[in-house]
């Protein structure tokens, strides 16, 4: 990816931040998710009043994604006030679909730091082990 791609992807996820339902946390969270096709996907997080049924941005962006008829994936910007990486859960998730994923987290200020689904989640559980007899 190049620089202009990276920055259009995290404005994208700056954006879909400010759409978070975070009304518990106060830890707003956006993600924007790049398809093979050049099209980009956003997600934020959806929180409940029942703390366990909140959904992660990153999560929500996967399954808009998916819903829509996409599962070829480029590339993740998750925004956070910090520059937060991916929860466990999430990071699991977006390892389903390729373990090239390129994972860009990033702050409100700009920083980013750039890694990927195979570094952030070695060793995750694989469909592979689900199609042995
Ligand atoms: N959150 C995400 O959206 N993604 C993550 O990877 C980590 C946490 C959200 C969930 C909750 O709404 C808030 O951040 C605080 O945990």
């Amino acid at each position: 990816m190049n620089d202009r791609s990276i920055s259009r992807l995290i404005t994208h996820a700056l954006a879909a931040r400010r759409l978070a339902y975070a009304p518990y946390s106060n830890y707003q969270v956006g993600a924007a998710l790049l398809l093979k096709s050049g099209k980009i996907v956003q997600g934020c997080n959806v929180e409940n009043a029942s703390y366990g049924l909140t959904i992660c941005a990153e999560r929500s962006a996967v399954v808009s994604a998916v819903s829509a008829g996409y599962r070829e994936f480029v590339a993740i910007a998750v925004a956070t006030r910090d520059g937060g990486s991916p929860c466990g859960a999430c990071r699991q998730v977006l390892s389903e679909f390729g373990p090239n994923l390129i994972v860009i987290m990033c702050d409100e200020s700009g920083g980013r730091t750039i890694s990927s689904i195979a570094e952030l989640l070695p060793l995750g559980f694989a469909s592979s082990s689900l199609t042995q007899s």
